[in-house]
């Protein structure tokens, strides 16, 4: 069963779920530190919030390698130097390639319920479909655009007057609870994954392997 002790955590933007995640981590109790945070670009508010946590960062911008595979390679690199347990892919606008996925297991957080409305804008094409209810998905991550084994979900109301800013900070809400709870669970209790199925510790039930 894997556990989760040591985090880098990936980020493209505000970072607000990396500064939930560092929040959290302040308790030793909690199980599981940021070790380090990557980008794939300057300036972002999510690199502000690892220097002031005392969290060393790196950036890996895809448009300084000629191929995205020397793009990849460069990244899973970084991301081993700091030998974490998992990977915490939090608002990191990039699909990650093989040589991260292999060497790591690499967990995703998407602002919809999975398998509707994967990829880029996952609140706008949920609004536009004029559903209901949405909400918020930990995955683990695999090749695909939001197509990896789901961890856990966590429902969010559409509103009528909603538009996609409002309804979005509606789930970012829900979905940093739900992610420093699944990462501190994963890191406390192990997990299994078999084919879709992840399981937790003995959080979802049934025989433990
Ligand atoms: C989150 O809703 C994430 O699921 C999506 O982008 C948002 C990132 O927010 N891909 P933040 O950078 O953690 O504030």
């Amino acid at each position: 069963m894997s556990k989760a002790g040591r985090l880098v955590v990936l980020v493209s933007g505000s970072g607000t779920n990396l500064q939930a995640l560092l929040d959290a981590s302040a308790d030793p109790s909690y199980g599981a530190r940021v070790v380090a945070v990557g980008a794939d670009r300057d300036g972002i508010e999510g690199l502000v919030r690892a220097a002031s946590a005392d969290v060393p960062t790196f950036v890996e911008k895809l448009g300084d390698y000629p191929t995205r595979g020397e793009w990849d390679a460069a990244v899973a690199a970084r991301i081993a130097a700091y030998e974490p347990d998992l990977v915490v892919s939090a608002g990191f606008m990039k699909i990650l390639g093989t040589p991260t996925l292999d060497a790591f297991p690499v967990l995703n957080t998407h602002p919809a319920l999975l398998p509707s409305f994967p990829g880029a804008h996952g609140v706008r094409d949920a609004l536009a479909h004029g559903v209901k209810v949405t909400g918020c998905t930990v995955m683990l991550a695999d090749e695909g655009v939001d197509t990896g084994p789901i961890v856990a979900q966590e429902a969010v109301p559409v509103l009528p007057d909603d538009d996609e800013a409002v309804l979005h900070e509606r789930i970012k809400t829900v979905e940093r609870r739900l992610l420093v709870e699944i990462v501190g669970l994963m890191a406390r209790e192990g997990w299994t994954v078999s084919g879709r199925m992840v399981r937790i510790g003995n959080h979802t039930g049934g025989e433990s392997t």
